[in-house]
């Protein structure tokens, strides 16, 4: 005999494991957004952003921090700031160059977690929480990097204006591959424009170091 009772409908049953699984889902989904937020601080107060907030700077100057050759330096910029203008003229750190500010010469490169960049093209805001290291990182005239010494030794250089930016670039490939051939030392530089010609010294130079590097000598 069958009975009066309704069955329970598969389907019904289907939709509401369905439901449950899909709120279990986006609850976790929602957890995960604001995990990813988490990282996020407001700029002028110590107090945690509340969950799922948009950071927001500026107009005005806000502190930050940045790390810079393995110090954590404080400052207090606006958003609209570059990089290259927060080592330069908040910092005092004038070894890396501002010639285009257009990210066109090269002149201001230096490494952010690293790999090479030019600095005037990265917001100063944007560059919180990565590694930089600027020429001034790289070794000074006490204890100078195996490329700064070669470049000396080369005289590999005119006005200066590209200098560190070209070191920067060629200590990277050179910490890449420690011996890297010619080819791949003028890829490095591609971006690096020298208006004094300096660019067989240049290469010289780098080539120069790479055999230091075969040969055991220098660290990058
Ligand atoms: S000054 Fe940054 S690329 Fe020229
Ligand atoms: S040495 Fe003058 S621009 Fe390169």
């Amino acid at each position: 005999m069958k009975s009066d009772k309704p069955k329970k409908s598969h389907k019904a049953a289907l939709s509401r494991r369905s439901f449950l699984k899909g709120a279990a889902l986006t609850s976790a989904g929602a957890m995960a957004a604001v995990a990813s937020l988490s990282h996020l601080k407001p700029a002028h107060a110590d107090a945690p952003m509340p969950a799922g907030a948009v950071e927001r700077l500026g107009p005005g100057p806000a502190p930050i921090e940045l790390k810079i050759n393995g110090e954590v330096k404080r400052l207090s910029v606006e958003p609209r700031v570059t990089l290259l203008r927060a080592l330069r003229e908040h910092l005092g750190m004038t070894g890396t160059k501002l010639v285009c500010d257009r990210g066109a010469c090269g002149a201001c490169t230096v490494l952010m977690d690293g790999r090479t960049v030019t600095s005037c093209m990265v917001l100063a805001v944007d560059a919180r929480g990565r590694e930089i290291v600027t020429i001034e990182g790289l070794g000074n005239p006490a204890r100078m990097h195996p490329v700064q010494a070669a470049f000396v030794v080369a005289d590999a250089m005119q006005c200066g204006f590209c200098t560190p930016g070209m070191v920067m670039s060629i200590a990277a490939a050179l910490k890449r591959n420690p011996k890297a051939g010619e080819d791949e030392i003028r890829q490095s530089v591609a971006g690096n424009i020298c208006r004094c010609g300096t660019y067989p010294h240049v290469f010289a130079a780098a080539l120069n170091t790479a055999r230091g590097f075969g040969a055991g000598k220098g660290n990058a």
